[in-house]
């Protein structure tokens, strides 16, 4: 019995699943996680000493590669300061500013300690704003796990095939009403129906849970004129997209703002933060200026800021960074794409900058119906050979690739090799 075999037996017996997250499970591959001891560059290091090129990064936050020396460094010299105060600290203002002054549509942010805490208090903002109830969210988007939003949603929800959580009270989704990304009538339809009722629409401006679905040209444009033309608040959730696509997230990228932005993953360069803000008249009315209530023991904490402000000083000072991994991103996709026409399989790439996703389906994916149509079985199949290889994918077929600085064109060829053996033998 290997070491990880050895500890997945214990952890079941003491964890639902033997986990913390369901995906890190890889029960929809048919198999047991590998247990991470170390990681280092694009490669992890399990407990029985197998390396792995790692293609999941964290789920996103590891864009400069693992145990990057000036994150490290950053975080080693904020624990000798101490670990929490739960008072007002010199870095939050410091993070605080850096983002600010680099997403245009953010005049103010408050930070919080994940995606969902982010995406929830978003949300809460966005009623006690407009002062009204219902929100638009996106069939197969992800937003974390609170209530309100484990409606339809994509990832490990998706995955495992539950639709909705068990234990969400019919009154906590009565107010998510739930439209089809990149299919603008949906989200029309609601407005006509009950425009003067809704706060806002949520969206990843680029779907990251269903795989990865780039929005169509017009998109998010309409979601920006409909949420105009009804006062209502545009969310971009840029959890996956914000300082992965380029310093300006999605919005940059497609140049549209949002009202209010959530943000996790990389902000906290591997520590547990996420972040939500927006205009100024907007995220005054959060407490204790306003009457948005919203609270954290730990939110701001020293270390963790120190490690955000670590990794997004870098990206700030290296804009050329982006222009290399999507460079990088965009030949590897292409190569993969290349691979599967040599094979004569019907299979799609799709990607945007560095997340990527193969589905094993013939149909274009452009929304979830069409990501429905892959095939999960031979997605396991495939996991399973990539990973017992050295390849680290995440164990679902809806989980986006991500790549890091430290994936170089040689980890990369390697990684395509190993493709190409198993596809086309
Ligand atoms: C788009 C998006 N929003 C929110 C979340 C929730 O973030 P967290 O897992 O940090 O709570 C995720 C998680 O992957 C996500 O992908």
């Amino acid at each position: 019995m290997t070491k990880s075999e050895a500890l997945f037996q214990r952890a079941v017996q003491v964890m639902p699943g033997g986990v913390n997250s369901p995906v890190r499970a890889f029960g929809s591959v048919g198999s047991v996680p590998k247990f991470i001891k170390s990681a280092e560059g694009a490669y992890l290091y399990d407990e029985d000493g197998n390396q792995y090129i790692d293609y999941i990064g964290s789920w996103g936050p590891m864009i400069l590669g693992h145990a990057n020396q000036e994150v490290l460094g950053a975080v080693a010299k904020a624990c000798e300061r101490g670990l929490s105060f739960g008072a007002a600290t010199a870095p939050e203002v410091e993070l605080a500013e850096l983002v600010c002054s680099l997403i245009p549509s953010i005049e103010m942010v408050r930070m919080v300690n994940s995606g969902t805490e982010a995406v929830m208090s978003a949300i809460r903002l966005a009623r006690g704003y407009t002062r009204r109830n219902k929100i638009i969210k996106f069939t197969g988007c992800y937003h974390g796990h609170s209530d309100g939003l484990l409606v339809k949603a994509g990832s490990g929800a998706m995955t495992s095939g539950i639709p909705d959580s068990l234990g969400v009270p019919a009154g906590c989704t009565q107010d998510t009403l739930t439209a089809e990304y990149n299919h603008l009538d949906s989200v029309e339809g609601h407005f006509a129906r009950c425009g003067e009722e809704i706060a806002a629409v949520i969206v990843e401006p680029v779907a990251a849970n269903m795989g990865v679905v780039p929005p169509k040209p017009g998109f998010l444009e309409g979601l920006r004129r409909l949420c105009d033309a009804n006062g209502a608040l545009l969310i971009f959730d840029e959890v996956i997209t914000g300082f992965r696509l380029g310093i300006d997230g999605a919005q940059g990228y497609y140049g549209i703002r949002p009202d209010l932005t959530t943000f996790g993953k990389i902000i906290g360069g591997g520590m547990p933060v996420g972040a939500y803000g927006g205009k100024r008249e907007i995220m005054e009315l959060v407490a204790p200026v306003g009457g948005v209530y919203q609270a954290g023991t730990l939110s701001g904490n020293p270390v963790a800021m120190a490690a955000g402000l670590a990794m997004l000083t870098i990206l700030k000072d290296h804009p050329e960074y982006y222009q290399e991994l999507n460079g990088r991103a965009g030949r590897f996709y292409q190569r993969m794409q290349e691979i599967l026409g040599k094979s004569g399989l019907p299979y799609h790439v799709n990607h945007v900058g560095s997340l990527g996703c193969l589905y094993f389906t013939g149909t274009e994916v452009i929304d979830y119906e069409s990501a429905k149509t892959a095939d999960t079985k031979a997605f396991a199949k495939y996991c399973n050979y990539m990973v017992s290889h050295g390849v680290y994918l995440a164990p679902s077929q809806f989980e986006a690739i991500f790549l890091s600085m430290e994936h170089t064109e040689g980890l990369l060829d390697k990684t395509l090799g190993q493709m190409e053996q198993y596809f086309c033998g």
